[in-house]
């Protein structure tokens, strides 16, 4: 009997794929050099420097129980501003690196298969003290924020993109994560990519966790149209797209248990 499609994308789910692999064939093996952990910028590009977590105020403490006996998602915020010490501390808490072992080999605070860490973080800064709003992206080995453009209407066309989910600019600042494929590839091949997503779930999780201490909320969002998404990021949507996002503001101090 003819396979359903659903039994077919189902495939994506399971690891039989790596049986059908020769890993002497992939990059890795043949001697090709290891994509960079982090995406390359030109050096003139404005940066601003982010708190660094030794030095970073007004966060928690909250012990790890709470967090996360409170995460819930969010949808509805308060409208206050987060501060730089906050956006830092989330950044860091979902991508920060925590040791660098070798050139093409980061440890970061999340998990991640093989370390490959195939994913990219840009902001689109709405309502953070002291942080001009527009599209940044984190540099993870330089704990900064990469200035990448301002765009017109952002908050419409976020919206637009989202497909209609108007919370998602209601916030302080939306998360949009990228995956860079071929960083995963370059070991896995076409076993890259169901880790790739598992990555992403621990990185959201993260954020979801790191914003009980700061008197915020998200959500995650993995609904979106994904051409639109792709060419607001202005990324090509082939070596490089969109694969989850997350809209991050502050939260009343009464919760739902
Ligand atoms: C992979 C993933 C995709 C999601 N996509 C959306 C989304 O597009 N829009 C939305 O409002 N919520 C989205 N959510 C949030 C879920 O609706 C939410 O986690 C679920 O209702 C359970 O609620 P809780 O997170 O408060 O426990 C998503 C969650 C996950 C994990």
């Amino acid at each position: 009997m003819a396979e359903s499609p659903l039994q077919r994308y189902r495939y994506f789910l399971k690891d039989s794929v790596r049986k059908t692999i020769d890993f002497s064939r992939t990059d890795q093996h043949q001697g090709v050099e290891p994509p960079p952990v982090e995406k390359p910028f030109a050096a003139e590009t404005p940066r601003v420097d982010l708190v660094a977590p030794d030095a970073w105020s007004g966060i928690g403490p909250v012990d790890v129980e709470t967090a996360i006996r409170r995460r819930q998602s969010h949808r509805q915020f308060s409208g206050e501003p987060l501060s730089l010490d906050e956006l830092s501390f989330l950044l860091w808490a979902t991508q920060g690196i925590r040791r660098q072992l070798d050139p093409a080999t980061v440890l970061r605070v999340v998990p991640s298969a093989g370390a490959r860490h195939a994913l990219e973080t840009y902001v689109c800064v709405l309502n953070v003290e002291g942080l001009e709003s527009g599209f940044y992206r984190y540099l993870p080995l330089e704990h900064q924020l990469l200035f990448e453009f301002q765009e017109p209407d952002a908050r419409r066309k976020i919206v637009h993109a989202a497909m209609g989910q108007s919370f998602v600019v209601q916030g302080a600042v939306v998360f949009f994560w990228t995956t860079i494929p071929y960083r995963m590839e370059w070991r896995y091949d076409l076993a890259a990519h169901k880790v790739i997503a598992i990555d992403v779930g621990h990185v959201c999780q993260n954020l979801y966790l790191a914003c009980e201490a700061i008197h915020s909320g998200t959500c995650a969002v993995g609904a979106y149209d994904q051409e639109l998404m792709d060419q607001l990021l202005r990324v090509d949507g082939n070596d490089e797209f969109t694969i989850y996002l997350a809209p991050v503001g502050k939260v009343d101090g009464t919760r739902a248990s």
